[in-house]
């Protein structure tokens, strides 16, 4: 208790700012961070509470001391109340006031006492020599316990040895007569003793809690530092391309749920790299055949087949519509990356769909009679228009028409239905065949991009599609919030649907 109070508090000031800094420093970890806290704040609190209770527990002491020395001065000074008396008129010698106080604090060995007169003059003490008459300076107890109300006088000073002692001097009295003063002396050194032992088993305890909090605080950071720590590794893995990667959740909710959402946004990025590879290789291979094909034809026409008119001839119409084949392929999938990132369509307007249907029929009429196939549309009447662009609805309704037509045999029938769907909200385009269906296998793959039931080859004379028209189809559906589906049989013909909001 040494340190004054302005030290005390440029300590403190100085440790906070010191601690502060370490906080701050960049680059510091969750580990660090989390024990110097815990340690910044209990240290704190144990130096806080070092100051107030430390200060209270030596008052507290000091207080007990005073007490019980004013109850043993009270009760003394009325048991020589009487041998006073007759000290002073010569009855009695004035150590047999010492022999009584002496026995009077036989248990209390380490109080002196001292009776003075009322005038100041000592007339007996606890040991001999007697000490000098009372003063200001060498007693102010005394001369405090005379002027003060309540007869008592307290002073705290060290003799010359050096050693503190609590002098207490209370008035002797005959009713209000005062007839002499009594003054005891104890050292202070062993109730100070005690204190300051408390004081130390009390800062014990606080260290031993400042230690305990501040492994709480490592075992904290652990266990957030470890899962952050995991999920750092993954991202690295993630970074030199090992898209498999995924992290165990674990650790307190917010981490746990950060884990989860890493896994699910790795798979995801995996689908979606998976995902364009088989787009890249597909997109490469179908544009390969019609390109070595042209190139073969190239090579035998200027390696000779030239110089036959009807080869030649055949050997151009061929480059010609691999050429044909290549350019629609192209723009197609140019429509389908633009569709995907949502571009193109410029404003929705309301469409009819009815006259686009309509339109359509009278596009594959020819193509139908041709093929022998009985081609029949049915429209409900006064059906709402869809909100949409009108290209691309077109587009839709000619793929769906163009598959149906490209795989009914002979004498089969396709029809073209356009109603309100299941929810009043939708039109329903329905296309139905009575080709040779889709197998389970392959059903589920028809609307991805490049994907062909190879075992559905076209009707003889029909080219053999590049397996876009369903993924422009579905891409465009559900770019006007709609949705499509298939339902087939083997042997049973196929039903196209495309369910359209109306607004
Ligand atoms: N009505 C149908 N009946 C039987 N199989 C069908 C029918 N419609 C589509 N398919 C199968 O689904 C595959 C995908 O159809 P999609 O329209 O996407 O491609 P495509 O017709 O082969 O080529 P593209 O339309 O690009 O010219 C077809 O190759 C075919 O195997
Ligand atoms: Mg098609």
């Amino acid at each position: 208790m040494g340190i004054a109070l302005q030290d005390q508090k440029n300590f403190l000031y100085d440790a906070f700012t010191r601690l502060k800094s370490l906080f701050r420093k960049p680059g510091s970890t969750l580990n660090s961070q989390l024990v110097f806290s815990h340690l910044a704040v209990s240290l704190v609190s144990i130096i806080l509470m070092a100051i107030f209770t430390g200060r209270y527990i030596f008052q507290a002491a000091n207080f007990e001391l005073e007490h019980n020395l004013q109850d043993l001065a009270f009760t003394a000074s009325n048991a020589i109340e009487l041998p006073i008396q007759e000290v002073k008129e010569g009855r009695v010698q004035p150590t047999f006031i010492r022999e009584l106080l002496t026995r009077l604090f036989a248990d209390n060995a380490n109080i002196h006492f001292t009776v003075y007169n009322v005038d100041g003059r000592p007339i007996i003490a606890s040991e001999e020599p007697l000490p000098p008459r009372a003063t200001l300076e060498n007693a102010p107890e005394v001369l405090q316990a005379l002027q003060s109300d309540i007869g008592r006088g307290v002073s705290v000073r060290r003799d010359e040895h050096g050693d503190r002692y609590m002098y207490m001097a209370v008035l002797v009295q005959k009713e209000i007569e005062v007839i002499g003063i009594l003054r005891l002396a104890v050292a202070m050194a062993p109730s100070l003793e005690s204190a300051r032992q408390s004081f130390l088993v009390m800062l014990m305890v606080a260290l031993l809690i400042v230690v305990g909090v501040s492994l709480a605080g490592w075992f904290l950071a652990n266990n957030l530092a470890r899962p952050i720590q995991v999920l750092t590794q993954a991202a690295g893995q993630m970074e030199h391309g090992d898209l498999g990667v995924r992290v165990k959740p674990s650790g307190p909710q917010e981490i746990l749920r950060l884990a989860e959402a890493f896994n699910s946004m790795a798979s995801r990025l995996q689908s979606n790299v998976n995902e364009l590879r088989a787009f890249v290789a597909n997109a490469s291979h179908e544009l390969r055949t019609p390109l070595t094909t042209i190139k073969l034809r190239a090579e035998a026409l200027s390696g000779g087949a030239m110089e036959e008119p009807e080869v030649a001839k055949r050997f151009l119409k061929e480059i010609d519509t691999e050429i044909d084949r290549l350019v629609r392929m192209v723009n197609d999938l140019l429509d389908l990356s633009r569709m995907e990132a949502g571009l193109g369509g410029g404003t929705k307007a309301p469409v009819d769909l009815s006259a686009i249907a309509n339109e359509v029929y009278e596009t594959f009429e020819i193509r139908a009679a041709y093929g022998q196939v009985d081609l029949r549309i049915e429209i409900e009447p006064d059906l709402p228009p869809v909100m949409g662009y009108e290209d691309q609805l077109r587009r839709v309704i000619y793929n769906l028409l163009e598959n149906a037509l490209k795989y009914t045999p002979p004498e089969g029938q396709t029809e073209m239905l356009l109603r309100r769907g299941p929810n009043p909200n939708t039109v329903r385009l329905l296309v139905r065949d009575t080709g040779p269906g889709i197998s389970p296998e392959h059903l589920p793959h028809v609307f991805e991009r490049f994907y062909r039931a190879e075992t559905n080859p076209p009707r003889p004379g029909q080219a053999r599609g590049s397996g876009l028209g369903l993924a422009i189809a579905k891409s465009i559906v559900e770019g006007h919030g709609g949705e499509m589906g298939v339902s087939s049989q083997l042997g049973n013909g196929t039903t196209f649907w495309a369910d359209l909001p109306v607004n």
